[in-house]
């Protein structure tokens, strides 16, 4: 723990429960208004429980788009995400109001590349479906009858190809692990990385050109106008069909329309998905595919990351109220 604040205490709303460390901190140093319920927002509960408050540490969860920011009270200086990601916050609405925004990055990398690994084994080598059938009871359609030699075969990792859109920290973290499987990694990115960050991987400037070698996808670029339903029917067309993809930077990068089809016909192996657009409501056609492994945004869900998380989200308030820059200030 950081050394006591000792400023007048300003009214800090935490919107959603948080590590219980975190939160030990937050109320030492602040006039913490806390939400022991968890319970999730909307844009008025998020502008109701802004009143009076100097300060607001908020998650991905919680939407603050342009007209949430107009109508929040103007005590409020500060948004302190709970996250790396800043989609879920119109940060153009935010500058204009003068608004600052900080983030967490750096502290998500090694959870985020754990389960990013995760999925990728789980799609590859089908263990939904085993899970499935291990559980089913005997006598049941679907049920486990004994080891068999065509049973649930997979797609073996080592001697693949990785293709890694975004080579930013966890892309690479992703790509390190991935080595130790055995896998050549691939990727792209806005600009080449220098031979020490690449560290072997093959560049390539034009993303749709990577995807042919792609025996496994993963993506790891933030959500932007740029990103948008990038995974497309076009650029599935693109993939092996044994290709498996896997996704655990944000819902919007894939056309799930696309996904679901390619899912559903063959067209490629399997997906491991952390995350989808409009969460927690995601395309209810995930739900019927066997070839897909879904997980509920657990990138970062260890409590060694959430602590830390926690912790840099308040580190950037105590920086913002003491007349200091936050580490992390994004607007
Ligand atoms: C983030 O920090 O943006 C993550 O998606 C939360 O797990």
């Amino acid at each position: 723990m950081t050394q006591p604040l000792d400023p007048v205490a300003k009214l800090l709303r935490v919107t959603r429960r948080l590590p219980p460390a975190v939160e030990a901190r937050a109320a030492r140093d602040y006039d913490a208004r806390l939400n022991p319920e968890d319970t999730p927002s909307s844009p008025d509960s998020l502008i109701e429980a802004a009143a009076g408050a100097d300060g607001v540490l908020c998650c991905p969860a919680d939407r603050f788009d342009a007209a949430t920011i107009a109508a929040l009270p103007a005590s409020v200086a500060i948004l302190a995400t709970f996250s790396v990601g800043t989609d879920h916050i119109d940060l153009a609405a935010a500058a204009a109001r003068g608004l600052v925004v900080t983030n967490t990055p750096g502290v998500l990398t090694d959870a985020t590349a754990e389960l990013a690994l995760l999925l990728m084994l789980a799609a590859a080598r089908r263990a939904g479906e085993g899970e499935r059938m291990v559980r089913t009871p005997a006598g049941q359609d679907g049920a486990w009858t004994g080891w068999a030699p065509t049973q649930l075969l997979g797609l073996q990792l080592s001697g693949k190809n990785l293709a890694i859109l975004g080579m930013g920290r966890i892309g690479r973290a992703v790509a390190a692990r991935a080595r130790a499987f055995g896998m050549t990694v691939h990727y792209s990115n806005r600009r080449r990385l220098p031979p020490e960050l690449e560290a072997g991987a093959i560049f390539h400037a034009d993303p749709d050109e990577m995807l042919g070698a792609a025996d496994v996808l993963s993506l790891h670029s933030p959500a932007t106008p740029e990103t948008h339903h990038w995974l497309n029917d076009a650029r599935i067309a693109r993939l092996p069909t044994h290709a498996v993809v896997v996704n655990t930077a944000r819902g919007t990068l894939i056309d799930d329309e696309a996904l679901i089809a390619a899912l559903r016909r063959g067209r490629i192996r399997a997906a491991g998905l952390d995350v989808f657009e409009n969460e927690p409501a995601l395309h209810p056609g995930y739900r019927e595919l066997a070839n897909a492994i879904l997980l509920p945004h657990l990138g970062s869900a260890t409590e060694e990351t959430r602590n830390a998380m926690g912790f840099k989200a308040l580190d950037n308030l105590d920086a913002f109220f003491a007349g200091a820059a936050p580490p992390d200030r994004v607007v």
